[in-house]
């Protein structure tokens, strides 16, 4: 296993789950409703487990990509793992299928997507550049192991981009 592999996969899974709601007959608010809850509960599981064994493992050894420090790309991560919780926060209490449903949904969405291609882009990149592989396969066992603990979800918090950063360094 490859935690820089599972991470994309993850990516892959939740595009997926987008393009399942546009997929799906507005008139058939059950199924909304219940693959939101679906993708939900991956995109906050997810951003935990990066939290939790990816990033810190990647302030240690990351050295940046371009003329980005490895600090200042982690610090954008939280930043968007925020937005994407606070988007996702704005459809609680909303009638999935109705407009502010839709809107949260989409801003979602939009938040997912530019953190996704950041993150492949960067910090993939410069983990796959200085991580040993013996590293990213037991990142990725611990990784798999948690999300398969939480299929019910995490409690969601955002967190001080910076003293994120200090906290794991
Ligand atoms: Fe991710
Ligand atoms: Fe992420």
């Amino acid at each position: 296993m490859d935690i820089t592999e599972l991470i994309l996969e993850d990516h892959h899974q939740q595009r997926r789950m987008f393009a399942l709601l546009e997929d799906t007959a507005p008139s058939n608010t059950h199924a909304l409703g219940i693959v939101w809850h679906r993708l939900c509960t991956a995109l906050e599981v997810h951003a935990a487990a990066e939290e939790e064994l990816f990033y810190p493992h990647l302030l240690k050894l990351g050295t940046g990509v371009g003329d980005e420090s490895v600090d200042d790309e982690v610090i954008d991560v939280i930043k968007d793992h925020n937005e994407i919780r606070d988007a996702i926060g704005e459809s609680a209490g909303q009638s999935p299928g109705s407009d502010a449903w839709w809107a949260a949904v989409r801003k979602t969405n939009k938040a997912n997507s530019e953190h996704m291609a950041e993150e492949e882009r960067e910090d993939l990149t410069d983990f796959r550049r200085n991580a040993p592989l013996q590293l990213r396969h037991d990142i990725a066992v611990a990784f798999a192991t948690f999300e398969a603990e939480h299929l019910r979800g995490v409690v969601v918090t955002d967190r001080d981009p910076k003293r994120y950063v200090a906290e794991h360094r």
